[in-house]
């Protein structure tokens, strides 16, 4: 019964339930607590029997504290309605207040449970379908529902801006938020639109168009499998795995991209006049370092977004822009907010790392990162194919505008084979790298400082050292420190710099020395000046050298997550579940 629930754990959840039909009843089982949810719910036998119909929920809590009577499904007053709903909505305040004057009582603090009841409200006027159908059109913001009815028709589910999708297995149906549950017993899979609802019983599977009410036709797809299930690999963590399999992941992308350019090439048919890159957290990290690199070879203007402030900012748009959206899930509610809001006004391109998500049926073109699913929530190898990805749509870009002959494409992207080895190497410094990490397992603080293209991957070790060290990380240009930061250093204060040999060397150890004159304890990640930046650093971390610069972050970026990671375990915590943080993050 719930191990749909156990394929999603990794994407994080503080309390999680299901309903199901039992004779003449629904019965919920709801647990409070972040443990695996075979342990949660241990005790409880498995349902195999074809009739059962069961909707199941992770909470991660947004409305309303983390308890049972938060947790989902939540019901109405009758017990007849069960609903688990991913999402919010965003009038639920004010619904709820009218059914509470219509004598409707509410158990949670919830967003989700105004919909039980208004169902319950209009099923008093109208069939039960059509009252789902009415409450759904009055809920503003975003959805993917599930309603269970006692004695109803199977499982009514709806979508508006989160995911949702149904698999079909022999006769059963099985819907879920996700692909990945679903590929260990089926490739037939059937995609929703925003507004679309569907029925699931014992005749089949019927779709409706929310706004209209109307029958809608529409067919399964088989999607491409090769997910393997996922396992931890004898790691004793996904992130570490993950860590572990970049080597691997960048000889796909590379291989994917040799056999695809000609496909890119004919399929991108227009020279974009500026890039305007959009994406949350580490995919915005990518981006910048995106920038980086097509400002210095395309010679194009390029914008870096955050897709949450760009969706609403009503930003200037020209004809020839090219939005790229870089998602690792395909499912982030900002990123696709920011997709949604340039449609009809520039062409989106996704890189993304999930097939047929959100983000990519939203998008004009699409460049899948070959990264494999990621678990661990800390983005380690999703990161890396996304800098990969972003290097060789720059090529391609470069093609097309004249500053890369075709002839010369081929030995660029050879360089590129270069980068699996040298990211052996730095694996193999494992041992050294866990040492370093002793020295920062007390910290309550530490910045990360880099320069041009490490610039981002300053941003990005930060990023990782917050998540899953829990320990207050800062990413800044090295030279910005002076304006503020550098407030903070004494001897209590870790500094990690990153510096990719080039023009910056000489810079980079004047920031050095800023920081050692007042006694902070610097480590440094470097394949550059090794010798002079070992005489000011505490500790040091040498990564191999690469020519071409572009790859360069490549190559740093790998340390800091291997820092991040030793750090995390050795202050006793879960890598893989950082507290307070969920995977996808669907909600805005
Ligand atoms: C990365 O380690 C984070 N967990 C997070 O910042 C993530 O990159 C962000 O939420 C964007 O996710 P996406 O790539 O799936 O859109």
């Amino acid at each position: 019964m719930t191990s749909g629930l156990q394929a999603l754990e990794y994407r994080g959840y503080d309390s999680c339930g299901y309903a199901f039909l039992l004779g003449n009843t629904i019965k919920v089982e709801k647990r409070v607590g972040k443990g695996k949810i075979r342990e949660l719910f241990s005790g409880i036998p498995e349902r195999t029997d074809s009739q059962a119909c069961i909707i199941s929920h992770t909470r991660w809590a947004t409305h309303g504290k983390i308890c049972m009577d938060n947790a989902h499904p939540h019901m109405d007053c009758k017990n007849e309605i069960a609903v688990v709903h991913n999402g919010i909505i965003e009038n639920y305040a004010h619904l709820r207040k009218i059914l509470e004057q219509k004598g409707h009582r509410f158990i949670s603090e919830t967003d989700t449970e105004v919909v039980p009841h208004l169902i319950e409200e209009h099923e008093k006027h109208m069939r039960f379908h059509k009252a789902v159908m009415k409450s759904l059109n009055e809920l503003e913001g975003s959805f993917a529902i599930l309603v269970l009815r006692k004695d109803g028709p199977g499982i009514i589910g709806a979508r508006k801006g989160s995911p949702l999708l149904v698999g079909f297995y022999e006769d059963n149906f099985l819907i879920s938020s996700h692909i990945n549950p679903i590929m260990e017993y089926t490739d037939r899979v059937m995609f929703f639109e925003d507004g679309e609802m569907f029925i699931v019983s014992n005749n089949g599977i019927r779709v409706f168009n929310l706004a209209s009410g109307g029958e809608v036709e529409k067919n399964s797809v088989r999607i491409k499998s090769g997910f393997a299930k996922s396992d931890t690999g004898g790691f004793e963590s996904y992130m570490q795995k993950e860590i572990f399999e970049q080597p691997e992941v960048l000889n796909r992308t590379f291989e994917s991209f040799s056999a695809e350019i000609d496909r890119y090439d004919r399929e991108i048919d227009f020279l974009p006049g500026r890039i305007i890159i959009v994406g949350c957290g580490s995919s915005w990290h990518a981006g910048l370092i995106g920038k980086y690199i097509m400002e210095d070879f395309l010679r194009l203007p390029v914008d870096v977004e955050y897709a949450s402030e760009f969706r609403y900012r009503n930003p200037v748009l020209l004809p020839d822009d090219l939005v790229v959206a870089i998602s690792q899930s395909g499912e982030t509610a900002d990123t696709i907010g920011a997709v949604k809001a340039v449609q009809g006004y520039a062409r989106v391109l996704s890189i993304c790392n999930v097939l047929n998500s959100s983000i990519v049926r939203e998008s004009d073109y699409v460049f899948y990162t070959q990264a494999g699913p990621e678990i661990g929530v800390a983005s380690t190898k999703a990161f890396t194919s996304q800098l990969a990805t972003l290097y060789f749509l720059n090529l391609l870009i470069g093609l097309k505008k004249g500053v890369i002959a075709k002839s010369s494409l081929k030995k660029r992207i050879e360089e590129f084979k270069e980068l699996s080895g040298k990211i052996l190497e730095i694996l193999n410094t494992m041992t050294h790298i866990e040492k370093i990490s002793a020295s920062l397992q007390d910290r309550q603080n530490a910045l990360f400082l880099g320069r041009g293209i490490h610039f981002p991957v300053a941003l990005e070790g930060a990023l990782k050292m917050k998540e899953v060290s829990y320990i207050h990380a800062e990413g800044y240009p090295a030279a910005e420190m002076k304006h503020g930061p550098i407030a903070l250093i004494d001897e209590h204060m870790p500094v990690v710099f990153v510096s990719g040999a080039g023009r910056f060397s000489a810079k980079v150890l004047n920031n050095m020395a800023e920081v050692k004159l007042r006694g902070g304890y610097i480590i440094t990640v470097t394949d550059d000046s090794v010798s002079e930046m070992k005489k000011v650093s505490d500790e040091i971390i040498v990564v191999p050298h690469i020519d071409n610069e572009y790859l360069g972050p490549i190559l740093t970026v790998v340390p800091l997550q291997m820092l991040a990671f030793f750090t995390a375990i050795k202050r006793g915590c879960d890598v893989d579940k950082p507290r307070n943080l969920a995977k996808s993050v669907t909600v805005e």
